[in-house]
C-alpha cells in the first residue's frame, strides 16, 4: 500500500487512537494515547512474552506491545467492534487497517469481557485491562473472567471515584452521570478496585500512579470547572489511576 492509498483510506475512518502508522501517516484518534502509555507503566521490554489486551479498540497497546517484543499478542473487543452502542458503525475496520500497516501479526477475538475463560483464550503472561472497568456494570465479575485469564500481571487503568473516602467504596453512575455516557457505570475508588484485584486471586497490588493530596485535588477540580468538563464536587471526587496486579 503506498503512502497516498494508506492516508486516503486512513482518512474515511474515525480512530479512537493516536498510531503511528510510519511514513507520516498517523491517525487521528480523539484520544491522547501517547499520554496514557506514559502513565500505564507499559514493561519496556515484553520478550517472549504472551500479552491479552482487553478492550483492544484500534489496537495501539496491542501493536505497542508487539512492538516491544512479546511473543504472542491478541487483541480482545465486542462493543466497539460490533456497534453496540459503541462503536463507531465501522467495525473493526480501524484495527485492521493499522494492523495491515503496521505488517503486525497482532491476533484478533471477538469477545465480551464477561465470556473470557481460560478454555476459551488460554491465558497470559500480561493482562492489559485500559479504560474498561467503569464501562462494565459487574466489575467484582468482570474482574474474576480479568484473572481467570491472567498467569503473570494485569495492568489495569480505570476512572476512580470517591477518593476522599478512605475505605471500600464506589460511585454509581446511572444514565449519563459519567462524561456524559450511558455506557459507564463504576467509579470504584483505590481501596475498592485493590480489595476487588485481591479477592479475585491476585496477591500483590501495586497503584502506579500517585494518589494526590487535598491542595493538588481542589486545583484539578477548578480547572475542570473552568474548563466546563464536570462539577467541581465530581472532579475532586474522581481522577484517573493505574494498578498493577500479581498472581
Ligand atoms: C474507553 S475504551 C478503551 C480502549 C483501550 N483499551 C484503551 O485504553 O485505549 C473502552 C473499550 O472497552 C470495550 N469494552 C467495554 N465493555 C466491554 C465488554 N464487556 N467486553 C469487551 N469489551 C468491552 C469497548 O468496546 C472499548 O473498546
Amino acid at each position: 500500500m503506498n503512502r497516498e492509498n494508506l492516508q486516503s483510506q486512513v482518512d474515511a475512518l474515525r480512530w479512537y487512537h493516536t498510531i503511528d502508522l510510519g511514513d507520516g501517516v498517523v491517525t487521528k484518534g480523539v484520544d491522547n494515547t501517547s499520554e496514557r502509555l506514559a502513565r500505564v507503566g507499559f514493561p519496556a521490554d515484553l520478550t517472549g512474552r504472551s500479552v491479552l489486551d482487553l478492550g483492544a479498540w484500534d489496537g495501539f497497546f496491542s501493536f505497542e506491545a508487539e512492538r516491544r517484543h512479546a511473543a504472542r499478542v491478541v487483541a480482545c473487543d465486542y462493543y466497539a467492534w460490533h456497534g453496540v452502542g459503541w462503536g463507531t458503525g465501522q467495525g473493526k475496520a480501524g484495527f485492521q487497517l493499522a494492523r495491515t500497516a503496521l505488517g503486525s501479526r497482532v491476533e484478533d477475538v471477538d469477545l465480551d469481557i464477561l465470556d473470557l475463560s481460560a478454555a476459551k483464550v488460554g491465558t497470559f503472561d500480561v493482562v492489559l485491562f485500559l479504560g474498561i472497568l467503569y464501562h462494565v456494570p459487574n466489575p467484582l465479575l468482570a474482574l474474576e473472567r480479568v484473572a481467570a485469564v491472567t498467569s503473570g500481571q494485569l495492568i489495569l487503568e480505570t476512572v476512580v471515584d470517591m477518593v476522599v473516602i478512605g475505605r471500600p467504596a464506589a460511585a454509581f453512575y446511572p444514565g449519563r452521570e459519567l462524561n456524559d455516557d450511558p455506557t459507564n457505570w463504576w467509579g470504584p475508588n483505590h481501596e475498592a478496585v485493590r480489595g476487588m484485584l485481591l479477592s479475585v486471586g491476585f496477591t500483590r497490588v501495586d497503584v502506579i500512579t500517585p494518589q494526590r493530596g487535598a491542595i493538588y485535588r481542589a486545583a484539578r477540580a477548578v480547572w475542570h470547572r473552568l474548563s466546563g468538563r464536570t462539577s467541581l464536587r465530581q472532579a475532586f471526587r474522581q481522577d484517573r489511576a493505574v494498578f498493577h496486579a500479581f498472581k
